[in-house]
């Protein structure tokens, strides 16, 4: 059983009374999708997470241009295998404050226009209040720009390319618990004006089918009393509703990912869920609810079968350290020593922002996964697709 630590503030009065509307408790699922993306109170949903340096927490795009301007050759390499002619469109999910949509078209624009001259950008942004801040970031984007939701355009499907960063690991899981001899789903309980997180009801249904290929059945020793862990049941249905939106197109996914056998390793005793607010981390899920962001790895097996069952064809995937070089990285760093030398500071800076985007201990150890789809043609889904240039070995 977790419960916040002694010095934290009684459960906020909208949460205890939602809670209490619910008969005293939910499954950790419901709790962590309202604290997050409830509109007037979770932490995306209210506009009040900031990303950046000076936010909450940073993401690759929120340090500056090179990210975006290294993901770009690859973006257009997409969207040039498209149709000549067709219409094409660039999607990002959970766009956060913007800057990768905004950088990504200003990249595209200047270096190769003709393709960013039939092409269209569409934020997908679920909460209210961080789509308010995009508008205002991508007020004089080079590209015209909607916003819309996987629903709404999968009544005309596009050709493009959508973009995924930082975004699944948004999507509300459930908690799992081993109490005796089961897996018991994690709920969040009021206790009083504090909150707590307690093994429930067993597992049964598709959570508990999926445990076996995850490693996690048999239940033996090597998983005591009360070892937790994570599930990603919002997974499929968001990757089904993904690829609705596109008739032809890919779909990358950049997000921090383990393998089924090292997330369910034995040794990683209460998953991968962490709290992020004003660059701290925190590994109690409990604590200000509405406050932190909330965000758990991905499981790269969950996510492939996923995606299959949603309609994808995966193409393979690398670390971003390994990525970024691919699309040379090296070759950016190189160029900044030809700069002059009155640019120090900046130059000093970006320097530091490459090498932490590639630091495996660093953002460098997130994972770059491409998804194809094309449902116009009668060829086969699994027609052979070129190598996406990100995996291809950097030259030495
Ligand atoms: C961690 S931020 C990532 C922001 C941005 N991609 C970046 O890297 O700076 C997560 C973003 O995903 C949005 N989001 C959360 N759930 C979503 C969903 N189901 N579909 C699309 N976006 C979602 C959040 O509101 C927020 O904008």
């Amino acid at each position: 059983m977790l419960s916040p630590p002694p010095d934290s503030p009684a459960v906020p009065e909208w949460l205890a009374e939602r809670l209490r509307a619910a008969g005293g408790s939910v499954p950790f699922l419901d709790y962590m999708d309202w604290v997050l993306h409830d509109p007037e109170h979770g932490a995306y949903g209210s506009g009040r997470l900031v990303i950046g340096p000076r936010g909450d927490f940073v993401t690759s795009p929120s340090m500056g241009q090179d990210f975006a301007q290294l993901l770009a050759p690859q973006v257009a390499e997409w969207l040039a295998l498209l149709p000549a002619e067709a219409p094409l469109t660039l999607v990002e999910t959970g766009p956060g404050e913007g800057q990768l949509a905004q950088q990504l078209a200003e990249a595209l624009h200047a270096g190769w226009p003709s393709l960013a001259g039939r092409t269209e950008l569409v934020l997908v942004e679920p909460n209210a209040g961080m789509a308010q801040r995009q508008r205002q970031r991508l007020s004089a984007c080079p590209l015209p720009v909607r916003w819309s939701d996987f629903a709404g355009l999968a009544s005309a499907p596009l050709r493009g390319v959508v973009l995924a960063h930082e975004v699944l690991d948004a999507l509300a899981i459930e908690r799992i618990e081993r109490r005796d001899d089961h897996w018991c789903r994690q709920r969040v309980v009021l206790r009083g004006d504090h909150l707590s997180l307690e093994a429930a009801e067993p597992l049964a249904g598709p959570l508990l089918d999926q445990l076996d290929g995850l490693g996690l059945l048999p239940l033996d020793d090597s998983r005591p009393e009360g070892w937790s862990t994570e599930l990603h049941p919002g997974l499929e249905p968001w990757l089904a509703a993904c690829a609705g939106a596109l008739s032809e197109g890919w779909l990358l996914v950049i997000d921090y990912a383990h393998e089924a056998h090292r997330y369910y390793a034995p040794q990683r005793s209460a998953g991968t869920l962490m709290a992020y607010r004003r660059q701290q981390a925190s590994d109690n899920p409990l604590r200000e609810p509405g406050l932190w962001d909330l965000t758990a790895h991905l499981c790269l097996e969950s996510l492939e079968a996923a995606a299959r069952a949603g309609g994808w064809q995966p193409l393979g995937g690398c670390r971003q350290g390994e990525a970024l070089l691919a699309l040379g990285l090296a070759r950016r760093l190189h160029e900044l020593q030809q700069e002059p030398a009155s640019r120090l500071a900046e130059l000093l800076q970006r320097r530091e922002t490459l090498l932490r985007l590639v630091d495996p201990a660093s953002l460098g150890n997130f994972r770059w996964l491409a998804f194809h789809r094309d449902s116009t043609s009668a060829r086969s889904p699994a027609t052979p697709q070129p190598e996406p240039l990100f995996l291809s070995v950097p030259s030495p």
